[in-house]
């Protein structure tokens, strides 16, 4: 007997714990492993623990639609919040037994004779490689992963103060009557610095230079505590805190649910803009105010940093960085501003796929995003020629709500393909290239008439001026709707021959359903007719047979 199909996940970030959670309590599926390189789960949360790292996604529809959490303190959670909830979550459904930390896979190669993955994986501390075999392969990666280091500032390497990513705060750093350097040319660095640069200011015998190359919108979005009435409700009357999500969730589709008139923009942007000119010093305004429309970049979720600029220990530098020095920061202008920390807020390399990943005839997921200008996929889940691999958060999955529903809806997506393959009725699936093509090519039209093309930014392939691999352009109600099931004419199924014949059993019964349903209906429109027609047919019968 054939031994019990396995799946192997990369990554125990959010996505990867939502997809390990359905496996084991849809399924009751337990032939599967985790590989995080880290030594925690929580991905994102894990690594991000700068002071003020919080979601600016309320945090009720930033939750597993599984658990929802009645207690939360606030609109939006904190980073140790967040962390906490992902590890008591992981403990809740005995993921631990499943989780092989401090091991980072290296590279997964499909053998079409046995139909399955041969993974390796080199554990981070020892450097000793270990072998795994799959079936079904989850990429979980994440793409806000990889810190983007500004190694093109020249002089980078000669900071002689402390230097570090905004991912990689170093615990306990003591600030206080530092001079700190934040580098951030805006969006979520912006994003980023956004959220920590108020918590340094809070402490006057800091000083916080922000360096910043692109301005971006903001929206106002303080952090409301609930009370204990509304924690109350949430645990006790039945749907109340379904309801607050939907709302949430519906908050955040309508703009792009029922498109705006191009004078209903014009006043949205006014408004931000006079937010900027309300709330911050005029010395600021000529440079604060972006050029490009909102939502190019991501617009950031103030809560406290706008304030903060009016502080006397907090500065805006617009100048341009020449080089940095052995103790400080050269701009254009030619001033020389010296420094003890630098933090670097400048995001992630997010158009890089991190594991070598190699299916059918030699197809790499990075060889084919090189093939087509950057990152792409079908649905932003599957690849062509890449069989029963499934990626969450993949190309053109970006929105500026819930990433966690974005990635749950991939979940419950992947696992109608990962099913057949577990309960032995099909090997594999491949996505075909011409439904990708077709998606893509829709998708790229969308984009092409959407304000993502009047900005450069991360987003963008080619150093920010090529093709759009990441936002989904469309409602995320779309989304859902899209991924609800799959198309299965979308997939090649490889040795399925008890699936074929499932599924022509289903297109027959579908066929038959239809067929009675007519029937049925001709029936009951015409049965003063039909009845008394069938009653005389029978008597008939009836004579002929007695
Ligand atoms: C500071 C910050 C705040 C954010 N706030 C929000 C928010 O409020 N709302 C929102 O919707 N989104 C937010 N995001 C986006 C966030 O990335 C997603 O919401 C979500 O956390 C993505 O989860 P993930 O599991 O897909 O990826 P990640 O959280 O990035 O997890 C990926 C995991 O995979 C591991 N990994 C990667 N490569 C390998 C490998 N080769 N082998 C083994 N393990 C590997 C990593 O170590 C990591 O643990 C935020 C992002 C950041 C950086
Ligand atoms: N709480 C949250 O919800 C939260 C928090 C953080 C991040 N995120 C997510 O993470 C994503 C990435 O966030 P991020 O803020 O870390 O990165 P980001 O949005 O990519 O921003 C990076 C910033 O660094 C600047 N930069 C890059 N290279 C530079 C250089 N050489 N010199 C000066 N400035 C440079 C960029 O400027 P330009 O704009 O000019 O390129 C930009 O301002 C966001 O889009 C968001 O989805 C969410
Ligand atoms: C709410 O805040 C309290 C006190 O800081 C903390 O102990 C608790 O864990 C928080 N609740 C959640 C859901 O994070
Ligand atoms: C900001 O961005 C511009 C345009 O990309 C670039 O020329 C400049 O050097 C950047 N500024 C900093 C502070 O690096
Ligand atoms: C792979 O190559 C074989 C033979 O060269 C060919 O028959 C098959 O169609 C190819 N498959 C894909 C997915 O390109």
């Amino acid at each position: 007997m054939q031994s019990q199909p396995r799946v192997v996940i990369i990554g125990a970030g959010v996505g990867g714990l939502s997809l390990a959670i359905a496996l084991k309590s849809r399924f009751g599926f337990r032939n599967f492993t985790i590989y995080e390189k880290a030594d925690e789960v929580g991905g994102c949360w894990r690594a991000n623990t700068y002071p003020g790292c919080s979601s600016d996604v309320e945090i009720h529809w930033y939750s597993l639609s599984s658990d929802l959490n009645p207690n939360w303190n606030k609109s939006h959670g904190l980073q140790p919040e967040i962390q906490d909830y992902w590890i008591s979550l992981a403990k809740k459904y005995g993921l631990y037994p499943h989780l092989v930390f401090d091991t980072k896979v290296i590279s997964a190669e499909w053998n079409d004779d046995q139909s399955s993955y041969t993974i390796i994986a080199e554990e981070v501390l020892t450097g000793k490689r270990i072998t795994d075999t799959a079936q079904i392969v989850i990429s979980a990666v994440g793409i806000l992963e990889i810190p983007r280091i500004p190694y093109e500032i020249p002089g980078i390497e000669t900071f002689k103060g402390i230097s570090f990513h905004s991912a990689a705060w170093p615990r306990g750093l003591d600030l206080r009557h530092k001079r700190v350097a934040v580098i951030g040319n805006a969006s979520s660095g912006y994003l980023t610095n956004a959220q920590f640069v108020p918590y340094l200011a809070a402490d006057p015998s800091v000083y916080v230079v922000n360096f910043i190359r692109t301005p971006v919108w903001f929206n106002t979005r303080p952090h409301i505590p609930y009370s204990d009435t509304a924690k109350w409700a949430f645990a006790n009357i039945p749907f109340m805190m379904r309801l607050h999500r939907a709302y949430i969730m519906y908050k955040f589709d309508s703009p792009l649910l029922w498109p705006q008139s191009a004078a209903a923009r014009e006043r949205h942007r006014r408004a931000l803009r006079q937010y900027i000119l309300d709330s911050t010093p005029s010395k600021y305004h000529d440079d604060l105010i972006p050029t490009h429309p909102p939502g190019c970049k991501r617009t950031v979720a103030d809560s406290g940093y706008i304030k903060s600029l009016s502080l006397p220990n907090v500065a805006l530098n617009f100048d341009g960085i020449v080089h940095i020095a052995e103790n400080g920061i050269l701009t254009k202008k030619g001033e020389e501003l010296p420094f003890d920390i630098i933090v670097y807020a400048t995001g992630f390399i997010g158009d890089k796929y991190p594991v070598h990943v190699k299916g059918l005839n030699g197809t790499t997921v990075q060889g084919y995003y090189d093939a087509h200008g950057g990152p792409t996929g079908y649905l932003g889940t599957a690849i062509p020629g890449i069989p029963n691999f499934y990626m969450l958060a993949g190309p053109n999955t970006g929105t500026s709500t819930s990433t966690l529903f974005v990635e749950e809806v991939q979940v419950s997506y992947a696992l109608q393909l990962v099913k057949p393959v577990l309960d032995g009725l099909v090997s594999a699936f491949t996505v075909k290239a011409d439904a990708t093509d077709a998606y893509n090519a829709k998708l790229q039209e969308r984009l092409s008439r959407s304000v993502h093309m009047q900005c450069y930014s991360w987003q963008r392939s080619g150093g920010g001026t090529g093709k759009i691999f990441n936002p989904f352009p469309w409602a995320v109600t779309i989304w859902w709707w899209w991924l609800r099931r799959p198309n299965w004419a979308h997939y090649t199924a490889m040795g399925g021959d008890k699936w074929v014949r499932r599924r022509a059993m289903h297109k027959m019964f579908g066929v038959f359903k239809v067929f009675a349903f007519a029937l049925l209906s001709v029936a009951y429109v015409r049965r003063s007719a039909l009845l008394p027609l069938l009653y005389e047919r029978l008597r008939e019968l009836g004579k002929t047979i007695f």
